[in-house]
């Protein structure tokens, strides 16, 4: 079976990130998004895996590769405009031929294996296998109706009054008629040829659509405090492990330091991880916070957030908590006088100072 993983898009819902990055690419636990995809789909023994592409296919190709690093190979497949996961798969076609695949979103993180679901589908052989789970916020996915016995009776993409709290997860299983359901549907009011009017119009013309539900958590990383809760949710599982010098500090709980990363007379709570060749002096590191390479905390504490690589906070009064900063990002007190802010900062950044 072959994988194709969609990591086109606009990502406009996570600017200023997105301004000079691919949205699959921010960093969960220090690791991309779009590997943690990339690994579900290889632990389930995919080895052949397309990689639908857009404007930022440059450092999308330049960070993910050739598949090697895995044992695999990927082929990427440019989308010129993102004008809907069902064209994705439209253009994609001559990669994946006539033989079922699995799509999964690049913006996906998922706790579950996939297992269960790719023996489901080997087992009954449905045209199409979703996966479900239940959210408070149904008006922002797509949105099933399923009935007692778990048939898929409806889907309906972001609708404004949902029939149901059960959404569509970003992970599809589909055989080769999705390519004739694709050809029948036109583009919704959003101009995007819609995945899930295509399931819906397999429905109608009376092929098999089967779902799962999701046993652990999912996260859809499409906003700013989705990557601080996916964060939390990875550095939950993390194992331990100390390659960083560590000097005259307390660390509790578990902790990932990397190579090269100095620690001294700080305090880090775990779960935390410290990227390589990071430096905390006098620093507080508090639960779920990823620390990414060659950061410097300096006299300052940070908490439950995402600082990536390149950062630099010194000698802050207030705690940074739920925050996200990107690469190189300076944020700097000076007790001088007058007391005024200096800020340099892109289009739609978010500054919130509490007095
Ligand atoms: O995350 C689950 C949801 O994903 C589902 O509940 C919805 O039914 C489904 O339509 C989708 O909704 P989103 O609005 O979240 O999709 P988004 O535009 O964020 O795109 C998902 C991924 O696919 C993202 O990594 C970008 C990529 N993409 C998107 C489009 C529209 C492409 O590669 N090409 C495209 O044309």
């Amino acid at each position: 079976m072959k994988g194709l993983i969609l990591s086109g898009g606009f990502g406009t819902r996570l600017r200023p990130l997105t301004y000079t990055g691919a949205k699959q690419l921010i960093p969960i636990a220090n690791k991309p998004i779009i590997f943690y995809g990339i690994e579900s789909l290889v632990r389930v023994g995919i080895k052949d895996i397309g990689i639908v592409v857009g404007d930022t296919k440059e450092e999308v190709v330049k960070t993910v590769g050739d598949g090697s690093n895995w044992n695999i190979t990927i082929e990427y497949i440019p989308q010129e405009t993102p004008l809907g996961l069902a064209h994705a798969i439209k253009i994609a076609r001559g990669f994946l031929g006539a033989e079922p695949f699995m799509m999964y979103l690049g913006d996906n993180i998922l706790k579950d294996n996939l297992n269960d679901l790719v023996k489901q589908f080997q087992k009954n052989q449905p045209n199409a296998l979703i996966l479900l789970t239940e959210v408070n916020n149904p008006q922002e996915f797509g949105v099933a109706v399923v009935d007692e016995e778990g048939s898929v009776k409806k889907l309906i993409e972001k609708p404004k009054e949902p029939p149901s709290n059960l959404a569509l997860v970003g992970i599809y299983l589909f055989d080769k008629e999705i390519y004739g359901a694709i050809e029948n549907i036109k583009p919704s009011w959003r101009n995007e040829l819609e995945i899930t009017d295509a399931i819906q119009w397999l429905l109608d013309n009376g092929y098999r659509v089967e779902s799962q539900t999701v046993k652990g958590w999912w996260k859809d990383t499409g906003k700013p405090e989705d990557i601080i809760e996916a964060n939390l949710l990875i550095l939950q599982d993390i194992e331990p492990d100390n390659q960083g010098k560590v000097i005259d500090s307390t660390l509790n709980g578990r902790i990932v330091i990397e190579k090269g990363a100095l620690v001294e007379k700080s305090i880090i709570r775990g779960p935390a991880i410290i990227g390589e060749n990071s430096r905390l002096s006098r620093a507080y590191v508090g639960p779920f916070s990823s620390i990414g390479a060659n950061v410097t905390i300096e006299n300052s504490e940070v908490e439950c957030s995402v600082i990536m690589d390149g950062a630099t906070i010194c000698n802050l009064e207030n705690r940074i908590d739920r925050s996200i900063l990107g690469r190189n990002v300076v944020i700097n007190q000076i007790n001088e006088s007058p007391r005024t802010h200096k800020f340099v900062l892109g289009d739609q950044s978010y500054v919130q100072i509490i007095k």
